[in-house]
């Protein structure tokens, strides 16, 4: 199909090519057509026929239905069973704007409008361009956003030409749409009005003239299996980009940690304006923090611009959720396919014998952070059955294993610690597997947004430092530390000094440690560490 593409920018000075499109509808026609929000695409609702071409030009699903278009309030009278005075107050506070609501519907409005729904949705729009569009065809225009099924729906006249040229008879130019998101949808059908989608008219605004409004589950959270959506639209992927988002809950710092820690060469970053500065990635912006009118206006720009870059992998800012907002987090969130990770706080500790690394690992855990104990998953690797224990009894013979699979630990130490080139072998088996056991724990914490403390004698010498947000070296005078693992392990003062010196000097581990923490006081850990864990959580913030 030749798609004719019309200029009606001026809706006063192009009556022409208004009146072209007019007829286009009036003849059963498909039209695209510009709206505050976002462009539509129009068929008269009355129409069964010419609604169905929409269906086949967006390749959208027969059971999800339309929004009916209309120039005058009196309108609703055609369309609805029942005008309640709700929605007349409605229309005189919000039309024309992006506020859809929906009603009974009249037995005229045809099933394929109403996706078999016994409801209709309406709304006056205020773009002059659809008002005059609207006025000329003489009918109410049912219109879907005007781009193919699961896109982003388009904000400007190229957008709609990328998805609709060819499909349809005529693309109307009406300039880049003001709002960027769709309306507000508001249904009267219910006992009590359910907000179902948020656009430019917010929830605040619309509970000033109703009083009590529900906000509708599925505007912030996934349909779980068998709940049915109240708004078909809703159980439909939306919205999405061909990459992968994946919004970080939190502060701009916790974004920008986040990433520093987190992202890959060749991932992009969608954020605000004014994150680009901190961030080193490739950034595709929305706007800006404090101004949600101005990431709605570029939210499914920036979407379709990350397609254009041929992103895989994307990090996304989550926006503030209140007002205007809510429909930002709503349209993100969903592009987003719901998916999403915290920045976490995970803090390594290292430290000498006897200077109370277990302790301070300890109260970290008292404030809910997971402990990942690296000499438990030492243990570990060395299961029965696993594939360390197998090489272990083929270096150092079968009979390091016990009658019933389990190692012999006495006896592998006696063979692994004969000789230094015996304990090479045996670090060689075991550190890897370790290693990766540890660095899996602790990026599945991070990925379940959880704070976690590592409690690792070699934290530097295996550069799992490097997983830490901040590490810690704990510490206390010879004196004390002899007398503590005196008391601790019973140990003899020359097994102790035969133990300490095994360590690398003080130095190694200050230069390395981003805090140091001194432990001689004879009144335990306690103030020390409540002064590093206020430092250290200074920038956690947790949003809701
Ligand atoms: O701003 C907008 O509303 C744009 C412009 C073109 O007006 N239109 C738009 O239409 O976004 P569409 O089809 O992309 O989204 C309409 C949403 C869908 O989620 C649909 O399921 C829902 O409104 N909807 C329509 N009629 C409904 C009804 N009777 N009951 C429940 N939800 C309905
Ligand atoms: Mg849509």
């Amino acid at each position: 199909m030749n798609t004719l593409f019309l200029d009606i920018r001026n809706p006063l000075q192009n009556t022409d090519a208004v009146n072209t499109a007019a007829a286009f509808l009036r003849a059963g026609e498909v039209v695209a057509m510009p709206t505050e929000t976002v462009y539509g695409l129009a068929a008269n609702a009355f129409d069964s026929t010419a609604v169905h071409k929409i269906f086949a030009a967006k390749g959208r699903p027969q059971d999800n239905p339309l929004i009916v278009h209309v120039a005058y309030v009196q309108e609703l009278f055609d369309l609805a069973a029942h005008v309640p005075t709700a929605a007349l107050r409605l229309a005189e506070k919000f039309w024309p704007g992006p506020l859809t609501i929906i009603l009974p519907k009249k037995d005229r409005v045809p099933d394929a409008v109403s996706g078999g729904l016994s409801t209709v949705a309406v709304r006056m729009p205020s773009h002059p361009s659809a008002n005059a569009l609207i006025r000329a065809a003489g009918v109410p225009l049912a219109a879907p956003s005007a781009n193919i099924s699961g896109f982003p729906s388009p904000t400007d006249v190229r957008h709609v030409m990328d998805d609709m040229d060819g499909r349809i008879a005529a693309v109307c130019d009406g300039g880049n749409c003001e709002f960027g998101v769709e309306s507000t949808v508001l249904t009267l059908a219910t006992d009590i009005p359910r907000l179902l989608r948020p656009g430019s008219v917010t929830l605040e605004q619309l509970r000033e003239v109703l009083g009590e409004v529900q906000v509708d589950d599925a505007v912030l959270h996934p349909l779980q299996a068998g709940q049915t959506a109240s708004s078909p639209g809703m159980k439909y992927r939306h919205y999405a980009p061909l990459a992968k988002i994946t919004v970080v809950k939190g502060t701009a710092q916790d974004f920008y940690k986040f990433l520093a820690k987190n992202s890959k060469k060749g991932d992009l970053a969608l954020c605000f304006e004014e994150d680009v500065p901190h961030i080193s990635l490739d950034c595709v912006t929305f706007g800006q923090a404090d101004d949600p009118f101005s990431q709605t206006h570029r939210l499914f720009d920036a979407l379709r611009e990350l397609d254009e870059k041929k992103a895989k992998t994307v990090w996304a800012r989550d926006p503030a959720s209140d007002g205007v907002g809510l429909a930002v987090c709503n349209r993100l969130y969903r592009a987003a396919g719901f998916c999403f990770v915290h920045n976490t706080l995970t803090v390594g500790i290292t430290g000498i014998t006897g200077a109370g690394k277990s302790t301070l690992t300890k109260l970290f855990a008292q404030k809910g952070f997971a402990v990942v104990d690296a000499d438990a998953i030492a243990r570990s690797v060395t299961e029965k059955g696993s594939p360390v224990l197998a090489q272990l009894a083929e270096v150092f013979g079968e009979d390091i294993l016990l009658p019933d699979g389990t190692l012999d630990r006495r006896k592998l130490g006696a063979r692994a610690f004969a000789d230094a080139e015996s304990t090479q072998k045996l670090n060689n088996i075991t550190h890897p597997a370790i290693l990766e056991r540890i660095r899996t724990a602790v990026l599945d914490l991070q990925k379940d947004g959880k704070n976690a403390v590592l409690d690792v004698p070699l934290l530097f010498e295996t550069g799992l430092n490097e997983l830490c947000d901040h590490t810690v070296y704990i510490t206390a005078d010879h004196g004390i530390r002899m007398a503590r693992l005196q008391s601790r392990d019973g140990l003899s003062a020359q097994e102790i000094e035969k133990r300490m010196q095994a360590r690398f000097d003080e130095a190694y581990f200050t230069e390395r440690s981003d805090f140091v923490l001194v432990n001689n006081g004879k009144d335990g850990l306690d103030a020390l560490f409540e002064e590093l864990f206020a430092k250290i959580t200074a920038e956690l913030t947790e949003k809701p």
